[in-house]
């Protein structure tokens, strides 16, 4: 009888064992929440000292301090760690809070992050300053890249969207007001689109209108037509829909001349036009160039593009460029159209080249880390950050139809345009429900 006890309670034991290695692989952010959090926890309080000692993250304590740990306390003098001012644990990971001790700096920390991570069992230690003196020790415990799912409670600003997760569990925001233009790069099938169906989906709940530009035939862009403005699938289409838009920019400018102001949000509420974000997916489609005579048009359109770069942002006119390659092959005055787009995300790129016109004047590892993203994880990036930094992103997998059935939700938004209204796109009907097989029988009519 007891063996057979100790026998169930064996095999309840390691049905346990192997449902928590279940959940480790399958479902990290459940494990993380009942059994990483509280062993890092754990670990990291017990050994915080020790750790920070051997890392080398400790001073040499004040005069007083020393005083006191001499006589008061009657301990040997010791070397003190930075206090910890306040440790958090998130779905994701811990953030600890660090007040950093004279003689210390966050580069200090950051250098050592290395040796963190292998001290506590992370996934990854990030350093951010928050405030001078003060720095958080962000740690993911498990790859939150793998299989990403965005927080639930973000904050958000007027024209502020989430589009991906950043490696150490933060959203990365995409915040027009900040960083008006955007440039995206990557090889094909590395997670463009992906980019910009993710910020269609968040952008298409915002008061903004959206023009979109996809020269290949609208494949990508087709399926958000409830919410767009226009759509422009030709670059013939294209050059138009840029014609207008430069028309609407100076009458913008007009208006703000009129209420002498410098800004498109200073404007009074009631007359305040609708900001507009315009969507170009495969630019390099769009200044495709077959015969001699299009050559003209891709430069007029080229210009047209510089124009609403250089002078749009003031207006509320904003532009999302995404392409494989972005170089001086794409016509004449290309590389000023890309000075101007400040917002850069590459994906996984070919060669080093696209990292660097991408990322180059951001910084030298920005490059190197584009270049090493792995091609078995579609929509992985590299982002700059307004700061100056840069971070690895990845975006969520969304699929075509849910953003789709967001764009048809929200389809009321579509602002007025009369100038655009010849380039709004064709809706179409929503898919109707599939007949099934009748449930009544039929009956024959005659009798
Ligand atoms: N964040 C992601 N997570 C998982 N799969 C992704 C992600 N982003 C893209 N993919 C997949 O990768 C493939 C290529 O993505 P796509 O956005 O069309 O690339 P591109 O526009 O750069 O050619 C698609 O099959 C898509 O489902
Ligand atoms: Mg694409």
């Amino acid at each position: 009888m007891t063996d057979l006890t100790t026998a169930l309670e064996a095999t309840g034991a390691l049905a346990g064992v192997g449902g928590l290695g279940y959940a480790k692989v399958r479902a990290p952010r459940v494990y993380w929440s009942l059994v990483g959090l509280p062993v890092t926890w754990g670990r990291f309080t017990v050994t915080y000292g020790a750790t920070m000692d051997v890392c080398g993250l400790t001073v040499q304590p004040s005069r007083l301090r020393a005083f006191m740990m001499r006589n008061v306390a009657r301990r040997e003098v010791q070397p003190v760690p930075p206090k910890v001012r306040r440790v958090k644990g998130t779905s994701t990971g811990l953030i600890v809070s660090l007040r950093i001790p004279a003689g210390l700096e966050p580069a200090d920390v950051a250098a050592a992050s290395e040796r963190l991570r292998h001290a506590w069992g992370v996934h990854s230690v990030t350093v951010v300053e928050t405030k001078p003196g003060v720095v958080e020790l962000r740690m993911t415990g498990y790859d939150v890249l793998r299989q990403v799912r965005m927080p639930r409670r973000i904050k958000a600003g007027p024209m502020v969207v989430p589009v991906a997760l950043r490696e150490d569990g933060t959203p990365f925001l995409r915040d027009y007001c900040q960083v008006p233009h955007e440039l995206t790069l990557g090889a094909n099938f590395s997670g463009k689109s992906m980019y910009q169906r993710n910020l269609i989906k968040g952008l298409a709940k915002l008061p903004v209108g959206l023009i979109g530009i996809d020269c290949k035939r609208g494949v990508e862009q087709g399926s958000y037509a409830p919410r767009l403005s226009a759509l422009a699938t030709t670059p013939d289409e294209a050059d138009r829909v840029l014609e207008v838009l430069v028309k609407e920019m100076e009458d913008r400018f007009d208006l703000l001349a009129r209420h002498r102001v410098a800004d498109l949000w200073s404007l009074p509420e009631d007359v305040r036009p609708v900001p507009l974000v315009v969507l170009v997916d495969e630019v390099a489609e769009l200044f495709l160039v077959a015969v001699k005579k299009d050559e003209e048009r891709r430069d007029r359109m080229v210009m047209q593009m510089v124009r609403l770069a250089q002078m749009a942002r003031a207006v509320g006119i904003y532009l999302e460029v995404c392409g494989q390659r972005f170089g001086s092959e794409l016509g004449r005055g290309a590389t000023m159209l890309r000075a101007q787009l400040t917002g850069r995300v590459v994906h996984r790129v070919n060669d080093k080249q696209t990292a660097e016109m991408g990322l180059g004047d951001i910084a030298p590892d920005a490059v190197f880390a584009a270049t090493v993203i792995a091609p078995d994880r579609p929509g992985v990036a590299v982002a700059g950050d307004t700061s100056g930094g840069w971070s690895r992103i990845r975006t969520p997998q969304v699929t075509a139809d849910e953003v789709a059935g967001v764009c048809r939700e929200f389809a009321h938004l579509v602002p007025d345009l009369p100038a655009l209204a010849p380039f709004r796109p064709a809706v179409p009907a929503a898919p109707a429900p599939a007949a099934g097989p009748s449930l009544v029988k039929p009956r024959p009519v005659t009798k």
